[in-house]
């Protein structure tokens, strides 16, 4: 993945769990009784369209224990809007999509970043904050973008395509992101790409992505074989025939959706600017074309929108669960650290896309 990582060497005790030596599989310091139940009534209340009253007396005590320690490592959890809604809702400070999980990265005081997210949202946060602890609760939480190219992938297509810039998707490594000349994410690749002044970009990984920055833009984009697996299973027959039934549906895609499914939608962008457009217009009924815990999440905030659901799930993100971040937490694993060489050339072409002018 580009990075090494590394087991924190030294650990602080955990007071909050009464420990000195805290290790993985320790019981919880809070369990559910009718106290507890009162005092998380209020965090219930944001989550109760989406949790039911069976599954919270389980949530609550691990929400309570990471909440506490949390406090005590001076840490933040950074969650991406495909974290499920009990991470969503109860345990993260900051909620986002990759651009604004990227800048609370950067500006952030804590000691420690946990990222709810997966492993090259964590390698930014770690590009971006390189004096502080960045932990991932699980390793294996990749994404099939950023397996599909590699650093050495870049130096081909710097070589077939002599002065043409490189434009990375932020869903790659470090290494790949060391190699080219600036990153973007779904929120700003039409702006990073025209940024660049130039009449041909390069823009990879994901050829889908590239495809609708094309429909956007008169800047030539040459893109990359690279997919996401969760949005590439969307078809356009299945939207069109959702639409059959109920024509006043809104639908609303992700820009890793193949075409088809992009011309079938009302709205493409962002999963911030996804949610944006719902609390916004506010739609009676409405597909999220995206993976399926945004749309619990939305709901939990906007009770009154009926979420259609043909979504599918991310198995790297659905790898980050609350007893996964609480062992995170106590034992301080596993953190993200960076080749120093690397880090210096990606953090180069992550800053640029932040610092963008408007
Ligand atoms: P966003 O930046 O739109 O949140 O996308 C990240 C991602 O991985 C979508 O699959
Ligand atoms: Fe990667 Fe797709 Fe999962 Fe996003 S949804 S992390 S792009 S595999």
């Amino acid at each position: 993945m580009g990075s090494t990582v590394a087991t924190a060497t030294r650990l602080a005790p955990a007071k909050s769990f009464g420990l000195t030596d805290p290790k993985p599989g320790t019981a919880l310091p809070f369990s559910w009784s009718p106290a507890l139940k009162l005092e998380m009534a209020p965090l219930y209340e944001r989550v109760k369209h989406v949790i039911t009253p069976m599954e919270w007396p389980h949530y609550a005590p691990l929400i309570k224990s990471i909440n506490a320690l949390k406090a005590e490592r001076k840490a933040v959890i950074l969650a991406h809007n495909y974290m499920t809604p009990e991470i969503f809702h109860c345990v993260a400070d900051f909620r986002g999509d990759s651009l604004q999980l990227a800048k609370e990265a950067a500006r952030t005081s804590a000691k420690v970043i946990v990222q709810a997210g997966v492993h090259f949202m964590a390698e930014t946060s770690k590009l971006l904050s390189p004096e502080k602890t960045v932990l991932i609760p699980d390793l294996r939480a990749g994404c099939s973008l950023a397996s599909s190219i590699t650093a050495d992938d870049v130096k081909m297509l710097r070589e077939a395509y002599p002065g043409v810039p490189i434009v990375t998707y932020v869903n790659t490594s470090a290494a790949v992101k060391a190699e080219c000349d600036i990153t973007c994410t779904s929120s700003n690749a039409v702006k990073v790409v025209e940024s660049l002044g130039a009449p041909r970009v390069l823009c990879i990984p994901d050829q889908y992505l590239a495809k609708w920055v094309q429909s956007q833009t008169k800047v030539e984009v040459i893109a990359w074989k690279g997919a996401c697996e969760v949005h590439e299973r969307f078809t356009g027959d299945e939207l069109a025939m959702i639409r059959a039934n109920d024509p006043d549906v809104q639908i609303i895609a992700h820009p890793e959706c193949p075409p088809d499914v992009i011309a079938a939608s009302d709205f493409t962008d962002s999963t911030a600017h996804m949610i944006d457009y719902v609390r916004k217009h506010r739609p009676k009924r409405v597909v999220l074309v995206t993976e399926c815990s945004m749309a619990d999440n939305v709901q939990a905030e906007l009770p009154d929108v009926e979420f259609m659901r043909p979504c599918n799930l991310c198995p790297h993100m659905k790898r980050i669960t609350l007893p996964k971040i609480l062992d995170s937490l106590l034992n301080m694993k596993e953190e993200v650290v960076v080749d120093p060489a690397i880090a210096a050339k990606a953090r180069r072409a992550v800053e640029r896309m932040i610092y963008l002018r408007s």
